[in-house]
């Protein structure tokens, strides 16, 4: 089964193809390619993203995406020289030219897409895929409308079934796919070229085959949730935020602390620098919102103004000096926080299998702490992070859900939720 996917939940435009083979319940999958492309930069000077320069970019990048993502997994897509000639919807013969009609309509707000993709994407000949998987929610709505329409305009183009998937439900999945010993690396040059991430994530991957009950902690720029997985597709959230997201809380403390965006691996990174200064300040204690609340909610407003008055307290000077100090304080409670409430609720379900996974699971310290807990305190279960480079947001993990969970959908029934919940 080879299945396209996309994303466009936030600030990433990612197109992934990826070929599953073998047994229904531990397939093995071949990553034709995984491609990101990141908007970062561009959000950056304002602090954060902003939805509709969001949507503008993943119009833009769509279709450059697709057509990298087809020559990466090696696609031949050029049609004869005579029909690209005639790829203007009005020199058409009458078949396609109905065709043309109805992406128009499909793509009707999406017109810088629209111009795009009949001058990029309708010339090429459909590529062999067995469905294309798209995120619908949650995320921004704009964002997720550039996608959503793309791969329903796609799907219609070719003829592919087309497959909604829960962005949620691909972070966890993301932890899944472990690097198998046969994998290949992936030149760094044509990652550069395209300004993506660096990716190591082509070739031959490992599928992890869960024990069930399982227990995944997602936490990302949006969400943070306790997810209890009883099969694949069968989630339940045992509990989420209250308020701002664990990645959230990262990003705003880092803007407290005069930290650029995405404040999470900068703030994380001058955590690290604390153990080199050389003053202790016993002033720097934070608190570990809902630590001891019975349920599997989290809170992470509070910790945010607690570093804000925090920082008034101490004024500029001393703020600046023990600014690692800091960051080290409020990554150990959030970490605290979440890696506790993990293992208590995995030891409750008798979880046999403990994932994690969202922009945060790159944290290093979470990572180390959530598997030295378990080590201790449950050491059958198996835990799984996932790798460094499937993170953030990426479309690779949007295929790996659609294998183990997609249902597919008539195309002018699928549409973007911007806040659609794991298990409804
Ligand atoms: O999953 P993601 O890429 O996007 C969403 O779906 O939200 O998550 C992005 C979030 C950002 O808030 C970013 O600051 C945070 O993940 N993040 C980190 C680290 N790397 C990224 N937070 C803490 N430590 C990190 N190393
Ligand atoms: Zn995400």
């Amino acid at each position: 089964m080879r299945i396209l996917s996309i994303e466009t939940s936030c600030d990433e435009t990612a197109i992934a193809i990826a070929e599953f083979s073998g047994p229904q319940k531990s397939p093995k999958i071949k990553i034709l390619s995984n491609i990101v492309s990141s908007q970062v930069k561009l959000h950056a000077k304002f602090g954060g993203v902003v939805p509709n320069l969001a949507k503008r970019e993943h119009q833009k990048n769509l279709p450059l995406v697709l057509l990298r993502a087809l020559k990466e997994g090696r696609f031949s897509i050029s049609k004869p020289q005579f029909l690209i000639s005639n790829q203007i919807q009005k020199s058409l013969p009458g078949r396609q030219a109905g065709k043309v009609q109805k992406i128009e309509k499909i793509l009707g707000r999406e017109a810088e897409l629209l111009k795009q993709f009949k001058k990029r994407i309708v010339p090429l000949a459909p590529p062999k895929l067995d469905a294309i998987a798209v995120t619908y929610g949650p995320g921004l709505a704009p964002a997720l409308w550039a996608g959503v329409n793309f791969a329903r305009a796609l799907a219609y183009l070719w003829g592919t079934p087309l497959i909604p998937v829960n962005h949620m439900a691909g972070h966890l999945y993301s932890a899944l796919l472990q690097a198998s010993p046969r994998h290949s690396e992936r030149s760094e040059e044509s990652n550069r070229s395209f300004g993506l991430r660096p990716q190591d994530d082509r070739g031959q991957y490992d599928i992890v085959n869960v024990s069930f009950p399982a227990l995944a902690l997602l936490v990302s720029g949006g969400h943070t949730e306790l997810v209890l997985m009883r099969g694949h597709g069968k989630f339940k959230i045992l509990g989420e935020t209250l308020d701002d997201a664990a990645g959230e809380a990262f990003d705003k403390v880092a803007r407290i602390l005069g930290l650029g965006y995405p404040g999470g691996p900068a703030l994380s990174a001058l955590a690290e620098r604390s153990n080199q200064l050389l003053v202790t300040s016993n002033k720097i204690k934070l608190p570990r919102p809902m630590l001891n609340s019975k349920d599997y909610n989290f809170s992470f407003s509070g910790l945010k103004t607690a570093v804000l008055y925090l920082t008034r307290d101490l004024g500029l000077q001393k703020t600046k000096k023990l600014r690692p100090l800091i960051a080290k304080e409020f990554q150990d409670a959030v970490v605290e926080v979440l890696v506790s409430k993990t293992i208590r609720a995995a030891k409750e379900y008798k979880a046999k299998t403990i994932l994690l996974g969202g922009g945060v699971a790159a944290n290093k310290l979470l990572r180390e702490r959530l598997v030295d807990t378990l080590k201790k305190g449950m050491p059958l279960a198996l835990c799984y992070l996932p790798l460094a480079s499937l993170t953030g947001d990426n479309a690779l993990m949007i295929a790996v859900t659609a294998r183990f969970t997609g249902k597919k959908k008539a195309l002018d029934k699928v549409g973007a939720d911007a806040n659609v919940k794991l298990g409804d």
